[in-house]
């Protein structure tokens, strides 16, 4: 069979750029741990009060193999704020506290229409369905103070959705910067 030169150009620089795809697919998710999030349950959006999202909040659940202290974080996207129980605020946004080195595992659902849920500097992204319970489990090792936002368009307070999250290195460690 005879395939024209300029055919076989082109078909050869297609496979190249799918495999060039697929190695990056790869990478993505061997090299750089890449996780997509999860839907790992469904709830009725009305029935919220029999659920683990009834008390939105911070649960040490133990120390990992690795020994890093594992929590549990349940929030609640709403109109327009996140509720992660946490008594702690800058105005209505709530501030949640975790040690430096914590593996986290967040659980997140809407109670009225979709949001996002993005945490700055850190490979957590969201779209937050109500009546789907979303999961994505992220190490904090950097100290400092990232913004989880919503980045899904939801309505005239959009803009005001958010909450912080506190990263805090260990006090001996403050104390020996000083
Ligand atoms: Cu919630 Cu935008």
């Amino acid at each position: 069979m005879h395939i024209d030169q300029y055919e076989r150009t082109w078909l050869m620089l297609v496979v190249a750029v799918l495999a060039i795809f697929f190695a990056a697919l790869v990478a993505g998710a061997v090299v750089y741990g890449v996780r997509l999030p999860e839907p790992v349950g469904r709830v009725n959006p009305n029935m919220l009060q029999d659920t683990a999202f009834a008390n939105p909040g911070l649960y040490y659940t133990g120390d990992t193999p690795e020994g890093r202290p594992h929590y549990d974080l349940y929030v609640l996207a709403q109109k327009w704020n996140f509720d992660a129980g946490s008594s702690e605020s800058e105005g209505r946004h709530q501030i949640i506290r975790i040690p430096q080195g914590a593996e986290v595992t967040i659980y997140v659902t809407s109670r009225d229409i979709t949001h996002g849920l993005i945490i700055e500097h850190h490979n957590v992204n969201f779209e937050v369905v109500p009546g789907e319970v979303a999961a994505i489990t992220a190490v904090f090792n950097r100290p400092g103070e990232y913004g989880i936002l919503c980045h899904e368009y939801c309505g005239i307070q959009h803009h005001a959705m958010w909450m912080k999250l506190i990263v805090e290195a260990p006090a001996e460690d403050a104390a020996a910067s000083q």
